[in-house]
């Protein structure tokens, strides 16, 4: 006789039409420094297959109810096409009955039919159960990293007029997408694209870097539709672009999150990374944002040096768990 009421009989499968939002619910209610809605998880799968990716979402479902959801998808700026990128969470209010263990089952069954090399997946340290349910499915943890959080109703700018003052004086500008695109400024989108290939290329990670499609680029970053055209921000001098940084926000929470900031190998340790984030918050606190959140590797020395001063208060670290199927 089985133990098990048939109520509590959890099933996994594939994410059905009406079941994106309890997916996205699920996981943002167990991660919520890293938000998401049901309209974003399925653009990000569709966009995926778009591009001849593996990607898929499966949840995990009790007495009609979804509990829980795992992902796999093909990072585009990181690709190897055996390599895997994964996100899986159970609703803290059905944690501990074996909704980890099902989804982990299945997303394993998943990534050995498609002959995956490997996967990666975040988890936070100071998580009670998941470092220890990766290490008991065979993932070891590397690469580290901090999402951290700044307060707006408190973040003051003033300090930082004196740097604004003397970047300004030495010819460099900060331009939003929206004041770029109002410009008419010819072939915006690629050199938009140029700029963030080549400040991401020296971005800390846990996977070698590849060349980011345009279509990519034009896809997932500027038709990201939680993308603020107000705060996708490129800092300007005599005309080329030196610098950017981004916030989107996502249906899923009031706070803000980081796109990529970076600054062009000659105009690095001149303060234009904190120019841009100062402006970034500025645009925040006049979008009446409660927070940004940003993530970094915790080998990314400079980027977590301007956001401690700016006062990001970071989370405990998350590691990049990976696990080899050969
Ligand atoms: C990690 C997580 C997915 C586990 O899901 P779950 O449904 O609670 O886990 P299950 O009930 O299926 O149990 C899975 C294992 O965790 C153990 N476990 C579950 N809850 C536990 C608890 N409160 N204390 C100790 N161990 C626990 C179980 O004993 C089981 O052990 P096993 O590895 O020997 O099989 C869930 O805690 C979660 O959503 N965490 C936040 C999301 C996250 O960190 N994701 C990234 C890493 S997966």
């Amino acid at each position: 006789m089985s133990t098990l009421h048939p109520a509590r009989t959890i099933t996994v499968g594939p994410t059905g039409p009406h079941e994106w939002n309890a997916a996205a619910q699920a996981y943002t209610a167990a991660l919520p420094h890293d938000p998401i809605s049901g309209d974003e998880l399925r653009k990000r799968n569709e966009e995926q297959r778009a591009w001849g990716h593996h990607a898929g979402v499966l949840v995990a479902r009790q007495a009609g109810e979804v509990i829980g959801s795992a992902s796999y998808f093909q990072d585009p700026g990181a690709f190897h096409p055996q390599r895997f990128t994964l996100e899986l969470a159970v609703h803290p209010d059905h944690q501990g009955h074996g909704a980890g263990a099902a989804l982990w089952q299945a997303l394993d069954g998943q990534l050995r039919a498609l002959n995956a090399e490997s996967a990666r997946i975040l988890a936070r340290e100071d998580h009670p159960v998941a470092p220890g349910f990766l290490a008991r499915r065979g993932f070891t943890g590397d690469k580290r990293y901090f999402t951290s959080a700044l307060r707006l109703d408190t973040f003051d700018p003033r300090p930082y007029e004196a740097l604004e003052q003397r970047l300004k004086a030495l010819g460099v500008h900060v331009r939003s997408l929206s004041e770029l695109r109002a410009a008419g400024t010819p072939d915006l989108t690629g050199r938009l694209h140029g700029l963030m290939s080549e400040v991401r290329q020296d971005v800390p990670r846990a996977e070698p870097a590849t060349p980011l499609a345009r279509q990519v680029f034009e896809e997932a970053v500027l038709g990201d539709p939680g993308l603020l055209p107000g705060a996708y921000l490129v800092a300007e001098h005599g005309g080329a672009f030196i610098a950017q940084t981004a916030l989107y926000h996502s249906e899923a929470s009031p706070d803000l999150l980081t796109g990529l900031t970076g600054v062009t190998r000659p105009w690095r340790g001149r303060g234009v990374a904190t120019l841009l984030k100062v402006a970034a918050a500025r645009a925040g606190q006049a979008l009446g944002a409660p927070l940004i959140r940003t993530d970094n590797a915790s080998d990314n020395a400079p980027m977590l040096a301007v956001n401690d001063r700016l006062g990001f208060v970071r989370d405990p670290a998350s590691v990049s768990h990976l696990v080899r199927f050969t």
